[in-house]
């Protein structure tokens, strides 16, 4: 759901630094969109903006398919700021010249800043220490343009167009240790385009509760649960947006999910005020379809298509044909799976909700709705915060789709998921105990396909092994093994054992990612 409010445009010509420049316009409390470099800029998409800034990229401006932006974008009377390749295209399009360095330039560069009144570089010293990632650099500034900063060399760093508001600078204030950065960004959102505070999440939750009413008007909508803080604080905001009797909430439960998981969203939800909420416990199903499988790419195959096709018949058997089709996407969910962005950024990895048939036809109809799709996974917890969402569901640790399901290694068993579920509630009732749970990113049990030996008493007993994952990370693609003290492990250990009684050993699993990954399988 895209609506005209004030905001920042990013236009994203793939650069690895997209999503941080998205991040530091909202942290200055403006609303930042990202979208395709080469989006045609005509009058409906620029209403409300404000801005636009330009990215970098791994192009060269010479390179045959290097993206370019819409021609009319150098006319417009808008204040442009293009970072790195933005610069350079900006340089190349007004006629200056770019041109190849010998070797790439990595790291920290000084620059040596002549800003005299300039407000895009108000209040920053005369020379400061800059992040650059570039493989050409601009050799000879475009008519009209003025050089502000130089790096090393006498090479221009910063350029404006004279009379315009319309500047480049080749390195990086996104980037956090790039001296100054935060400043600059800051003279161009606040100072320049005028965007200062604009930006709230009551202000936001207002907006999108109105655009909700809009679209749905009497219709009714569905949307279904997964037991995630997403799909969670979407529910809550249709309870918040919409009256209660037509919004259908459906959790489908895969019998993957963690101890009392289930119950709390559930209760959540009812807390506020849902009224049409059904589960669908497809539990007996998913082991069914499980059994004897051990490999673990097969495991998420079958898992995924399962859930796929439980939806689809449970959404059947609901009889609203009509309604609308509510997803929790977040607005990196759409980046990952390649559709927010330029056409020539890296796809890393598709999302499951976008792919499955039902959102497919829904789709095509008209009939999907994303409204979160504009938040990052911090403002989403904000915003559940906001509507009342319960804090123990808004605190938990990310959880994979397939649940316990890769948790477990080896068969996926009743019996398995009631162990691991137990172990595992024990390990994170722990860590919350001892205030450990908010200092790491993602921790869990994983039960290992081994049985080993221990004491009972007399006898010799054969337990089963667990192995705890708590890793810290910024966004899970990397990852260190949190650093617990002794005591911590030991005691965690031992309320374990103690409390579980089919577990017979506890092992700390102290790999980083890479070479490991965070899951076992
Ligand atoms: P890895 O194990 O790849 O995990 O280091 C990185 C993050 O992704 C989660 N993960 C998954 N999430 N389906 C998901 O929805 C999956 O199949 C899956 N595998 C891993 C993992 O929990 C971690 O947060």
């Amino acid at each position: 759901m895209r609506g005209a409010m004030n905001r920042v445009l990013i236009l994203d010509f793939g650069s690895q630094y997209t999503q941080l420049i998205g991040r530091r316009v909202r942290d200055l409390g403006a609303f930042s969109e990202i979208l395709p470099g080469e989006t045609a800029l005509g009058a409906a998409t620029l209403e409300g903006v404000r801005g636009i800034l330009l990215s970098g990229s791994p192009f060269s401006v010479y390179d045959e398919d290097a993206p370019r932006p819409d021609p009319g974008i150098w006319d417009l009377d808008l204040p442009i700021l293009g970072l790195c390749y933005g610069a350079q295209r900006m340089t190349e399009d007004l006629g200056g010249k770019v041109r190849r360095l010998p070797e790439r330039e990595y790291g920290r560069k000084a620059v040596d800043l002549a800003a005299g009144d300039d407000p895009l570089l108000a209040g920053l010293p005369a020379s400061i220490s800059t992040w650059m990632s570039h493989g050409d650099s601009i050799a000879e500034a475009a008519p009209g343009f003025s050089v502000l900063g130089r790096s090393e060399g006498g090479i221009p760093a910063v350029l404006r167009r004279e009379g315009r508001r319309q500047w480049g600078i080749q390195f990086h204030p996104e980037v956090s240790h790039c001296e100054g950065g935060r400043e600059l960004l800051s003279n161009f959102i606040v100072g320049i385009c005028g965007m200062e505070r604009e930006w709230s999440m009551e202000g936001y939750r207002s907006q999108i509760e109105a655009e909700l009413r809009n679209r749905v008007g009497d219709s009714e909508v569905l949307l279904l649960i997964s037991g995630g803080v997403d799909s969670t604080v979407a529910g809550a905001l249709l309870l918040s947006a919409l009256p209660h009797e037509r919004v259908h909430l459906l959790y489908i439960d895969t019998g993957l999910m963690r101890k009392d998981e289930s119950v709390e969203v559930m209760q959540s939800l009812r807390s506020l005020g849902a009224t049409h909420l059904g589960m669908a416990d497809a539990g007996q199903e998913f082991l069914s379809a499980l059994a004897g499988k051990s490999d673990p790419e097969e495991k998420r195959r079958i898992i995924g298509d399962l859930f796929i096709r439980v939806q689809e018949r449970e959404v059947q058997r609901l009889g609203i044909p009509g309604a609308f089709l509510v997803q929790g996407t977040l607005y990196t969910d759409l980046i990952e799976s390649g559709k927010g962005v330029g056409k020539k950024a890296q796809v890393i990895k598709s999302h499951h909700n976008v792919r499955s048939p039902l959102v497919e036809a829904k789709r095509a109809a008209g009939r999907v709705l994303e409204p979160l799709d504009r938040l990052y996974k911090d403002e989403v917890r904000a915003l559940g915060r906001l509507l009342g969402v319960s804090p123990a569901i808004l605190s938990r640790h990310p959880f994979p789709g397939p649940g316990l399901g890769v948790r477990i290694l080896g068969e996926v068993t009743r019996e398995a998921c009631d162990l691991l579920r137990d172990a595992d509630a024990v390990y994170l009732e722990e860590l919350r105990a001892r205030g450990l749970y908010d200092r790491i990113w993602q921790a869990f049990a994983v039960l290992l396909p081994l049985r080993s030996v221990g004491v009972a008493g007399d006898e010799r007993r054969y337990g089963r092994v667990l192995a705890l994952r708590a890793v810290v990370s910024e966004d899970g693609m990397t990852a260190e093994p949190f650093a617990f003290d002794m005591k911590d492990l030991l005691g965690i250990s031992a309320a374990i054992t103690n409390k579980v009684p089919g577990i017979g050993r506890v092992a700390y699993d102290i790999s980083s990612k890479p070479p490991a990954t965070i899951e076992w399988e």
